[in-house]
């Protein structure tokens, strides 16, 4: 399985704080914007990852992950030089795709929760078709809704619709199997010009191919799309970090327990990595791991 990370977008309503870097890149409490959805990829063992950027930005985020070997990962790069929807990281991804299946995870993304690792090992074992998340909100109207019939089968997705016909929103974590590559291609442009990812959802949609799973209440979804959403967001890290003693999004600490990389790798790392409560904490999961 292969990994896109879509973070191109221009994050124009950021601005001006994202007018030096991208905004995928601001922090998000202690971490890069990138690192949360990195996780989530991460914790789903794919290790083979696309990270599409906007052409400006290419570079910071090449010096922000470089390769992903200090955590075990093969991460490599592509533009998008137009905003061409969701959808173009399949057609702009293609051959970093190949014959394989694909997850893409939207770089502005962040999800929490107990349980995700299941939540994801589970979504794996679906070879065929599309799986999807779904997040019960109050404002359905700023995303992809999905509805259900009676016996909660997915019978509808509309993308920000007006009236929604659920309080359900689709999230911005997909499983595709190879088929994505060439259904993306089919799509045609919407009347806001972009290659919409609920228009590809609905292909499999209407192929009787979509798994929906929903994310319950105790868990957390988080879109950081605007200043009051990355707000939020980085005092939800902060609270939860602080109450539970845990990092969200360490990188080095999920690839040490997936085991992408070994004790003598992340300590060699550590002997480099400046003193601060980050890298301490690192430290304190090695000796407590022993
Ligand atoms: O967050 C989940 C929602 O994401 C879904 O419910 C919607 O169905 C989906 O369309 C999307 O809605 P957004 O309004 O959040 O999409 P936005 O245009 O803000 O793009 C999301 C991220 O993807 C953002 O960080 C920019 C990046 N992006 C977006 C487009 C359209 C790109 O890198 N390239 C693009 O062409």
């Amino acid at each position: 399985m292969k990994g896109i990370i879509l973070a191109a977008g221009a994050g124009t309503r950021l601005y001006p704080a994202s007018l030096p870097i991208s905004k995928i890149l601001l922090p998000v409490y202690n971490k890069p914007m990138i690192y949360y959805p990195l996780s989530v990829l991460m914790q789903a063992r794919i290790r083979d990852i696309l990270i599409i950027t906007n052409p400006e930005d290419n570079e910071n985020f090449k010096r922000v992950l470089g390769d992903g070997h200090q955590w075990g990962l093969n991460l490599s790069y592509a533009v998008q030089h137009v905003k061409r929807g969701i959808a173009d990281a399949f057609i702009i991804g293609k051959d970093f795709i190949g014959k394989e299946r694909c997850a893409l995870i939207l770089g502005d993304n962040i999800f929490y929760g107990n349980g995700f690792e299941n939540i994801l090992k589970k979504s794996l074992q679906n070879k065929t078709g599309a799986t999807v998340f779904a997040y019960e909100v109050s404002d359905p109207e700023r995303f992809g809704v999905v509805a259900f019939d009676k016996k909660g089968k997915a019978i509808s997705l509309d993308e920000k619709p007006r009236n929604p016909k659920s309080n359900f929103a689709v999230t911005g974590l997909y499983f595709y199997d190879n088929q994505v590559v060439k259904l993306a291609q089919r799509l045609q442009p919407s009347y806001r010009g972009e290659l919409e990812i609920t228009d590809l959802n609905r292909l499999y949609l209407q192929k009787g191919q979509l798994h929906v799973s929903r994310l319950d209440r105790g868990f957390a979804w988080l879109d950081t799309g605007t200043h009051e959403t990355v707000l939020q967001a980085s005092n939800f890290v902060h609270t939860m970090q602080i109450n539970q003693g845990v990092e969200i999004a360490c990188l080095e600490e999920i690839a040490l327990e997936k085991g992408f990389i070994s004790r003598s790798q992340l300590l060699t790392r550590l002997k480099k990595s400046p003193k601060n409560n980050y890298y301490d904490y690192l430290k304190e999961q090695l000796q407590r791991k022993k």
